[in-house]
């Protein structure tokens, strides 16, 4: 039972960026005004932390002996995070990217406490990898906001 939910929060947590990987390009591509130099280079460093992460979490599921989800439609299906095609301003970009870091943190947290329990912790390191690190730039995107 355990062991199911594990897997399945891996396979979440594998759309979620795959939904936040594409939404980080479309920001990367449209992002306007006096921030953009900034906000153009720090959007593709976090696109391309995404994917490195979509990577782990697909090889950890493999790892486990399971296909990860391998379709966008079925990723999309999966992921809680929602899709951005709109045109928010450089700020709420920022304040959009920090939000879905905070959601994901709160999952990779729960992810981190349920594989400790089940003993697994190459998943139990994962995910707390990922949430040491996001804490940070969640805070350093704050900290933008609060300019
Ligand atoms: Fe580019």
């Amino acid at each position: 039972m355990k062991t199911a939910q594990i897997d399945q929060d891996l396979a979440k947590l594998l759309a979620d960026y795959q939904v936040l990987y594409a939404k980080l390009r479309a920001y990367h591509w449209t992002v306007t005004g006096p921030l953009f130099f900034g906000l153009h280079a720090k959007f593709e460093e976090l696109y391309d932390d995404a994917a490195l992460k979509v990577d782990a979490l697909a090889e950890r599921l493999a790892a486990r002996g399971v296909r990860p989800p391998l379709t966008l439609k079925d990723q999309l299906a999966l992921a809680r995070l929602a899709e951005d095609g709109g045109h928010p301003s450089a700020n709420d970009m920022v304040r959009n990217v920090a939000t879905d870091l905070g959601t994901l943190n709160g999952s990779l947290r729960a992810l981190e406490k349920a594989a400790a329990e089940a003993g697994d912790a190459a998943t139990q390191n994962l995910a707390q990898g990922f949430a040491d690190a996001q804490e940070k730039t969640i805070w350093m995107l704050k900290a933008f906001l609060n300019g």
